[in-house]
């Protein structure tokens, strides 16, 4: 069987260092594989975040040769192991110990959302269509990859209060629901940040579950919270009704 190291950051939020551990592997083995047989045989105080080993329950996301992975779906054979294969907890949440963020932010990020508010009286008749539009959100598995990759809240998050790229997708959900009937957009340009999001796409291109975030959730949005608050038109009538 053939060894590789694997470089494991090992630290809490007070500091940490990249330690080497080399481990014979075998084919077909993903980087959690490899994370529990250094449990197994070195380190097995190493913390690490996990559950369905299946890319299913968004626990076991990290940062593998820098970029940000389920470490459960990253098979060897897709990342080079000649070199040491460094393995490091997302960034852009808080350390709790090793490989072990705390991403309890986006709990609470989650709470500025209003609930899906069903019409009164509605008759819960929904086309085939609406429900395809919305069934891609569903798929969202909580991995919170997008979050840690977009530099909005990599760079700036407190500063900005934008709810990121996974609640984007959590809002229009809801929006494009045919049977809701509650407005976010004023929440989406104020509180929410919309604004900050400048397209760069990196979100769709880490999400597990190929949610097409940016196309599909955040531009529909975005022209949403346009053609509300900044079209002329739209503007006239507002008044013309409000008055
Ligand atoms: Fe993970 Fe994709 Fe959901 Fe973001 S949208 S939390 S990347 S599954
Ligand atoms: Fe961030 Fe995705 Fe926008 S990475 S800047 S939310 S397109
Ligand atoms: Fe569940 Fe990786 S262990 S997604």
């Amino acid at each position: 069987m053939p060894s590789v190291t694997f470089r494991v950051f090992r630290g809490d939020q007070a500091g940490g260092e990249l330690k080497d551990y080399t481990v014979e592997v075998q084919e077909g083995m993903v980087v959690l594989d490899v994370i529990h047989k250094i449990q197994a045989e070195q380190a097995p105080d190493l913390a690490c975040r996990w559950n369905c080993k299946a890319g299913k329950c968004g626990s076991c996301g990290a940062e593998v040769n820098g970029k940000p992975t389920l470490m459960c779906m990253t098979r060897l054979d897709t990342i080079d192991t000649s070199k040491p294969v460094t393995v490091r907890p997302m960034k852009t949440f808080p350390v709790i110990r090793d490989l072990v963020t705390d991403v309890k932010w986006n709990y609470e990020v989650n709470k500025k959302i209003k609930p899906f508010t069903p019409a009164p009286n509605t008759n819960w008749i929904m086309y085939q269509e609406d429900v395809d539009r919305v069934q891609e959100f569903r798929k969202c598995i909580e991995c919170f990859l997008c979050q840690n990759v977009c530099h909005v809240l990599r760079e700036h998050n407190e500063k900005t209060g934008f709810i990121g790229p996974r609640f984007l997708v959590r809002t229009a959900s809801l929006e494009m629901h045919p049977l809701d009937v509650e407005n976010r957009l004023e929440m989406l340009k104020n509180e929410g940040g919309i604004g900050y999001c400048n397209i760069t796409k990196c979100c769709t291109e880490v999400c597990p579950e190929h949610i097409r975030i940016t196309d599909n959730a955040i531009i529909p949005l975005k022209e949403r919270v346009v053609d509300e608050y900044y079209d002329p038109v739209m503007s006239f009538f507002r008044r013309l009704f409000a008055s």
